[in-house]
């Protein structure tokens, strides 16, 4: 497997290549991309670790050789939220950025897996989406919005409120990745039941989860190495599918003939073409009825804002 990561020199993207460096299956190989000139040594650095992943930097004048013969890219490229932004505000920088990036996909792996970390998220896989149907090479199963980092953050806080062992624990998180768009499946975890005020509170903190990192980094960005994790939980099922494994990850796909939105988070199982099958989310309660019919008008909005970025 040839995985890419775009942005492999920011927060993001040097621990998702740690962590790649460290899990991939023994015989990748890991392509880091960045515009800043730190990234060839990044990639040295990572190349002293003991694995059998070989690992490549390529610098600003050099994606389309990174990018070449790649079946799995993702991309953290971009710049992240300062405390008082929400991730709306960072569209018009990096809108460009992943339109860009997505063309170069298109022109040297255009069979690749795109995972797409860039914010805001609801907005530019819809403009990934338009980019690559520009391109007369768009496969709906193969592009991703890494909603994972909502699953994790998920799991982390019921069992950390309900004493549980975090392995035990598995929330489902659909919708966006974006404030109220975020929307855990409270009442489908197994093994615990919650009462009104601690669906209320968990589900706040879950959707504004990605603001307390902001703030506590008070200006030095945003969730780098939760979110690098998140990624690499992704990627490493993604790899696994593509190699004939077949894995559910809760994602940001295309989901035609739905009443919610074009793009929404659901259960999917991958395999060898990347989305096999968009699983239901089953029923949910009364309070998760009412969030999502709350939020759908946002996040169909976010979506027609990407695909005006490319078609004008
Ligand atoms: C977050 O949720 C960075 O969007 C990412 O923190």
């Amino acid at each position: 497997m040839k995985v890419a990561v775009l942005g492999a020199a920011g927060g993001i993207g040097q621990a998702l290549s740690l962590l790649l460096k460290t899990q991939l299956p023994a015989g990748s190989e890991l392509s880091l991309y960045d515009v800043a000139p730190v990234v060839p040594g990044v990639a040295v650095d990572l190349s002293h670790i003991p694995t059998d992943v070989a690992v490549k930097g390529f610098g600003k004048d050099a994606l389309a050789d990174a990018l070449s013969g790649c079946d799995v890219v993702l991309i953290p490229a971009g710049v992240p939220r300062k405390p008082g932004m929400d991730r709306s505000d960072l569209f018009n920088i990096n809108a460009g950025i992943v339109k860009n990036l997505i063309e170069a996909c298109a022109d040297n792996c255009p069979n690749a897996c795109i995972g797409v970390i860039t914010n805001p998220v609801n907005t530019t896989v819809a403009i990934a989406a338009e980019t690559l149907k520009a391109k007369g090479v768009y496969d709906k199963n193969k592009l991703f919005g890494v909603t994972t980092l909502d699953v994790i953050r998920s799991e982390t806080f019921v069992a950390e409120l309900k004493g549980k062992s975090t392995s035990d624990v598995h929330v489902p998180v659909i919708g966006g990745h974006s404030g109220t768009t975020i929307l855990p499946l409270l009442s489908q975890v197994e093994g615990v039941s919650f009462t009104d005020d601690e669906i209320a509170s968990l589900t706040k903190r879950i959707q504004n989860a990605g603001t307390e990192v902001v703030e506590a980094k008070a200006g030095g960005g945003s969730a780098t190495l939760s979110m690098g994790q998140a990624a690499a939980r992704f990627c490493l099922s993604l790899v696994k599918a593509l190699q004939g494994e077949s894995v559910t990850e809760y994602t940001y796909v295309q989901v035609d003939g739905s009443d919610d939105a074009a793009f929404f988070a659901h259960p999917v199982r991958l395999g060898k073409n990347g989305v096999e099958e968009i699983l239901p989310y089953g029923t949910l309660s009364a309070f998760e009825e009412n969030a999502k019919n709350e939020m759908l008008e946002g996040l169909r909005g976010d979506i027609k804002l990407g695909v005006e970025f490319v078609n004008g």
